[in-house]
């Protein structure tokens, strides 16, 4: 292969001498004489936006990623020139533009550097398809660490490796193995307490090599389009990722019960066998909010029908599930019959929607139902119809939620595994092949459903899956990380996965837990659990063919384990939809690696397993069979086991106990954490009363919960319940001040406030200043005191 790091190599081309220099309010033009321009962008204080063009010539400036949304503005903006340099100075950043060779070096205000180039950007013609192959290489600086880019299965600091991205169907996939479904060129540099962002834009394959090669460079191109990508300065890791998810967008908020437990499989028909499923979860009382039907449904695997045998009825059996508390949710796939009595097909060929090929045919491939078309989703026209298609199924059968899948797109029997590369494209209004649209394809399809649900289940939210996404997609959709194996490696994989995703911007994710491929025994599929009840999109999904994987499928332990997590994901989803709502509202990660938690210790940043759910608990799963607990790294503060109550001190490892029906769970002191009743589903309880776990700490902290009507858009005109707690401990004291905003009234009049780890005896207990007599406060043996929900200040004081 062709680096863009190999001196030597005679192909590469590069700017020289800068004869040229116009600035345009926040754009600046760097023109060399052999025909290079550098467009530079400043967008905020501390994120710039790189874009280069050879022969003074820019392509058209069109991304399906970034989002309408993203914030822009700075407070600052210098021009000047030295002798031999440009200076782009914002209020927290420097750009220097080296006049002879084009070159840059980004450092903060100190002239700490923060990022530089190497051979900056270079390129190579392409003979065989047009355009350029577009590099770009810069020092890697010393102990500098590299994370992001999606869903790689690899280690999560990436330094030393190479990636590309080309998302793909790769069934029961290997550690290290790439690429995979997701295309996410953004990573995250990590050197001397500065982290950074760099946000390669670019659709077409991207590779990225972190000191692979050469220990001190680190290198992307791509195979065509454009080198343009976005830098962000942190110097934290949060305002890093905060900064490039503001840019390429969140979702709203899903309906809650999409963050409950889901149960899949490939798949569940016919209709008696559905509805057996959800009878035996309501007898065996483990919660559960979705059953998912996979491509059986269909007639033929034709895409918005039914095959009436299997499912004579399919709004009778939505409704009946429904009463009992669960959600449908259907898969669709991309590639649509090619049969002339089929009505998606006859309208898709009337309407010209389908991908051609280069000189003009129909472009197909073979998927479920056999040969296929495959709607061009990169026309805006498509996609209206596409959505217009989730009419009948929503609005009359009663469908709940869709799930969109192979849609990379996978085609069968064809080594490429997908679409040919001289497959033509609108990419709305920029016609080109699937060399530049392949890695977009996906997330077009996925945008048209989530129009179409999102029309069809209002005034309800919409809820979507995807298997395959580009950066931007997460505005649209959930998503998995696909065809795993049910292996203990594959937990590691799963655990590993996630965390990225959360870091590159794609919160709301899961694993298919318990493995699609293959079976797991009971431990690995209790040990999964464990880790998937802690991850954004919880839900069981396998393929079937190894037989059963619903919680009752292993032994009866493993059933009380089950159950026990899934309880815990019930309790915790006023936490869990308060995590969802920063990350909507904020670009907040709802995981978060150690690394980005306290990027300062230099022990996170090479740690994998352990993580944050949210902003307060501190999970790590067991990854291996046969473990009493294990050994595992506690950031610095204090943090209390949630098992025993012990409160141990973190910036060390420690052997955490942890049996099979354990998972290590630490809740970080000062912490204030929310607890719903457990309920077979949301909304099957009318909520009484809201429990407050309240995790002393000498000193103080804030914990938030947000509320609102779990489903429906009011919350987007004021109807929310925000509560900001500030805790605040000293040695016999403990003060919890509550500030609140947002219309919503919440159903439940107080609270249940249990107080965990207090190293004093309780004398008195004043809300708003008022001195309460102890006994009408019921303080129960085990710290328990309920209170009004509207209380401004409870002072605990001590004995
Ligand atoms: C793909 C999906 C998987 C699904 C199967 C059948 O392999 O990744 O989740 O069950 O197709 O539709």
């Amino acid at each position: 292969m062709i680096t863009n790091t190999e001196l030597e190599y005679k192909g590469n081309l590069y700017p020289n001498e800068i004869v040229d220099v116009k600035q345009e309010s926040d754009k600046f033009y760097f023109t060399t004489d052999n025909g290079v321009i550098l467009e530079l962008t400043v967008i905020r204080n501390s994120a710039v936006r790189f874009r280069y063009a050879t022969e003074h010539l820019f392509q058209p400036d069109f991304s399906y990623a970034i989002s309408e949304n993203a914030i822009k503005g700075f407070s600052q903006l210098e021009f000047r020139e030295t002798e031999t340099e440009y200076w782009v100075e914002t209020a927290r950043i420097r750009v220097l533009i080296d006049k002879k060779t084009l070159r840059t070096q980004i450092s903060d205000k100190d002239g700490k550097i923060i990022n530089e180039d190497e051979l900056g950007f270079h390129w190579e013609e392409n003979y065989t398809h047009g355009g350029n192959s577009v590099k770009m290489s810069k020092i890697t600086q010393a102990s500098e660490s590299f994370y992001g880019m999606g869903d790689k299965a690899t280690h999560s600091n990436l330094k030393g490796k190479r990636v590309n991205n080309w998302v793909t169907d790769q069934y029961a996939y290997g550690k290290d193995q790439d690429p995979l479904y997701k295309a996410i060129p953004f990573y995250i540099g990590l050197h001397n307490q500065i982290a950074y962002g760099i946000f390669f834009d670019n659709t077409f394959r991207t590779h990225f090599d972190f000191s692979h090669e050469r220990r001190n460079v680190t290198s992307f191109w791509a195979d065509g389009g454009e080198m343009n990508y976005y830098f962000f300065y942190g110097p934290e890791m949060s305002r890093v990722v905060q900064a490039y998810t503001d840019l390429t967008g969140t979702p709203e908020l899903p309906p809650l019960w999409a963050l409950g437990y889901h149960q899949s499989k490939w798949s569940y028909y016919p209709d008696s066998q559905v509805r057996a499923l959800g009878k035996q979860f309501r007898k065996l009382k483990i919660p559960c909010d979705a059953i998912y039907l996979d491509i059986d449904y269909m007639d033929g695997f034709r895409c918005f029908t039914w095959d009436k045998e299997k499912f004579p009825d399919p709004k009778g059996m939505i409704q009946d599930l429904e009463k009992d508390g669960f959600k449908t949710v259907v898969m669709i796939d991309p590639g649509i019959k090619v049969d002339r009595d089929y009505w998606v097909y006859q309208e898709a060929m009337e309407n010209d929607y389908f991908c051609k090929r280069g000189d003009g045919p129909l472009m197909r491939g073979k998927v479920w139902p056999g040969v296929c078309s495959f709607p061009d989703f990169t026309n805006p026209e498509v996609r209206k119809w596409w959505a217009n298609l989730y009419k009948e199924m929503i609005a009359e059968t009663g469908v709940h939620a869709v799930w969109n899948d192979m849609n990379e797109p996978a085609v069968m029997e064809v080594p490429t595994k997908t679409a040919p590369l001289d497959t033509r494209h609108n990419y709305d209004g920029h016609p080109c092949s699937h060399r530049k649209a392949h890695n977009i394809y996906g997330t077009q399809m996925v945008r048209a459903t989530y129009e179409g649900v999102k029309k069809f289940v209002f005034p309800k939210r919409p809820f979507v899956i995807t298997r395959a996404a580009y950066a931007g997609a997460q505005r649209y959709s959930c998503t998995w990380t696909g065809d795993n194996v049910a292996t203990w490696e594959h937990l590691w994989i799963a655990n590993v996965q996630v965390q990225r995703m959360c870091l590159s911007g794609y919160s709301f994710v899961g694993s298919d837990i318990g493995g699609f491929a293959e079976q797991p025994n009971g431990e690995l599929f209790a040990r999964w659990i464990q880790l998937g009840v802690f991850h954004p999109f919880c839900r069981v999904h396998s393929s079937g063919d190894h037989g059963d994987q619903e919680p009752w499928s292993f032994d009866p332990e493993v059933t009380k384990i089950v159950r026990k997590f899934i309880e815990l994901r019930y309790q915790l989803l006023p936490y869990l939809y308060t995590m969802f709502w920063k990350y909507s509202r904020d670009n907040v990660p709802m995981i978060k690696s150690l690394v980005y938690f306290d990027q300062e210790d230099p022990q996170t940043h090479f740690r994998t397993d352990e993580f944050i759910f949210g902003d307060q608990i501190l999970v790590c799963p067991v990854q291996e069979p046969n473990a009493k607990g294990r050994r595992m790294y506690l950031p610095r503060g204090n943090w209390h086991n949630y098992w025993t109550g012990e409160v141990v001190e973190g910036g060390m490892e420690k052997w955490v106990v942890a049996d099979i029906d354990k998972v290590p769970l630490f809740i970080k002191e000062g912490a204030i954490i929310p607890f719903y009743p457990v309920q077979q589903y949301v909304g099957e309880i009318e909520l009484k009363q809201l429990t407050l776990n309240v995790y002393y700490k000498q000193g103080i902290e804030d914990s938030t919960v947000y509320e609102d009507a779990q489903d429906g858009f009011d919350y987007k005109k004021g109807g929310y319940s925000l509560r900001n707690f500030k805790l605040n401990g000293k040695e016999k004291e403990l003060i919890i001040q509550q500030y609140k905003d947002g219309t919503y009234e919440t159903t439940y009049d107080s609270f249940k406030i249990r107080l965990h780890g207090l190293p004093f005896k309780i004398k008195t207990i004043e809300v708003d200043n008022v001195k309460v007599p102890l006994d009408t406060v019921r303080l129960n043996g085990d710290s328990t005191i309920e209170i009004s929900k509207n209380f401004t200040e409870l002072h605990i004081i001590g004995a």
